[in-house]
């Protein structure tokens, strides 16, 4: 008998302030049109001095996990390229705040922003093996790099937190999936630096090329067709970036097609657009924009997922949607959380940021 795994609930959590882009644009001497068109983003997520990784890894899990889930989780894994320790993992903290039960794995991952994909397909694996466990993937991160430089508008925070488990009620994953690694030095950040250190253009130049590979390796493997899919989520640093790696492909496709794609594409960057990079949760919080503001999606559809991190690493995957799958969303809840945010002025935010700096 086959066991089918995959995402059985997927939470969100963006901490409680924001900025507006085009007062950022005004206090840089930048059009705002450059970040809101040129970059894409309107809003950017700033995590209060009192909110860690720990804590919105946390949020974002206790929203979904059930006592069910609480007695059947075997692993935690969390993604993040923001953790505070080089030796304990936000994992294990996670693991007592959310009152699982003790034999139970706790690890990080870190590869830059595709921490989280390894920690689901990981999970997938045990999963497939031992099919009546469970186990939480969590993405965290604070994206930083720093007051007026290049890549400020791309900052943000956030987590995303999955049950991964048999027979799923939300998207089965499929088996096959695509990899390419390659060591380059698009954005990295040494032992002993505050902020990443970025090539920017380059590292849009690895993410465009990274796409490309991967979807060249996942063809060949599976003689998948774009057509083969309802919508592509993709890594999202800034909402126009997936589109910059996708628009080639999209030129090749009939006029239907490619309106189809690019309107899932605007569902799926939604929240992204009003929250900033979240680094490895980015990809995931694309697939919530997705399910929560489409109204076309039906079970049966299939799913493309483009992962990207920095240093770097790709992969393509893809899964199809549950009969049900409506029921396992939040929407009422995320959209509260998103609408509910305060917003700070850019002197309130850069107190803030020159406070963790100092901290
Ligand atoms: P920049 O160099 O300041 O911006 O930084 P630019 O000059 O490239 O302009 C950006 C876009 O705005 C361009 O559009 C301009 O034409 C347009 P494009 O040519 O790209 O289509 N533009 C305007 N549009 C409308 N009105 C205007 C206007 N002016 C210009 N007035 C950059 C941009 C993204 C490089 C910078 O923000 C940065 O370095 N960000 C951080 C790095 C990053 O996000 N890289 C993405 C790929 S790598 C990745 O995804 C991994 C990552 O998430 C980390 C991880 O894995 O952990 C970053």
């Amino acid at each position: 008998m086959t066991v089918t795994v995959g995402i059985d609930k997927i939470g969100l959590y963006v901490p409680q302030y924001y900025i507006e882009m085009t007062e950022l644009a005004h206090a840089r001497g930048v059009e705002p049109s450059k970040y809101t068109i040129g970059i894409g983003q309107d809003k950017m997520a700033v995590p209060p001095l009192d909110q860690d990784v720990v804590a919105m890894a946390a949020n974002a899990a206790a929203s979904i996990l059930d006592e069910h889930d609480l007695l059947a989780i075997d692993q935690v894994i969390v993604g993040t390229e923001s953790a505070f320790d080089y030796s304990k993992s936000v994992a294990s903290y996670l693991h007592e705040l959310l009152d699982l039960q003790p034999y139970c794995k706790a690890y990080e991952i870190k590869q830059a922003c595709y921490g989280a994909t390894a920690g689901l397909q990981s999970a997938c694996d045990y999963v497939r093996l031992r099919p009546d466990r469970k186990i939480l993937v969590v993405a965290t991160d604070i994206a930083r790099y720093g007051l007026g430089t290049p890549g400020e508008p791309t900052q943000g925070a956030g987590a995303v937190a999955m049950v991964v488990s048999e027979s799923p009620r939300l998207l089965v994953l499929d088996n096959e999936t695509s990899l390419f690694t390659d060591d380059v030095m698009d954005f990295w950040r040494p032992n002993y630096e505050a902020y990443p250190l970025v090539d920017g253009q380059f590292s849009n130049e690895q993410y465009i090329r990274f796409f490309s590979e991967v979807w060249k390796n996942y063809q060949e493997k599976t003689h998948c067709e774009f057509s083969d899919f309802e919508a592509i989520c993709f890594h999202l640093p800034y909402t126009k970036m997936g589109m910059k790696a996708f628009k080639p492909f999209l030129e090749e496709m009939s006029e239907e097609e490619r309106e189809r794609f690019t309107a899932r594409y605007q569902e799926a960057s939604i929240y992204n657009r009003h929250v900033g990079n979240i680094y490895t949760g980015s990809l995931f919080l694309s697939f919530i924009s997705l399910l929560e503001n489409s109204s076309v999606l039906v079970a049966g559809d299939r799913i493309g997922f483009f992962s990207y991190g920095s240093g770097a690493v790709g992969e393509f995957f893809a899964g199809e949607l549950v009969e049900g799958f409506e029921n396992q969303l939040y929407i009422a809840e995320h959209k509260a959380l998103l609408e509910n945010r305060k917003m700070l002025t850019v002197e309130e935010y850069e107190e803030i940021f020159m406070e963790v700096v100092d901290s």
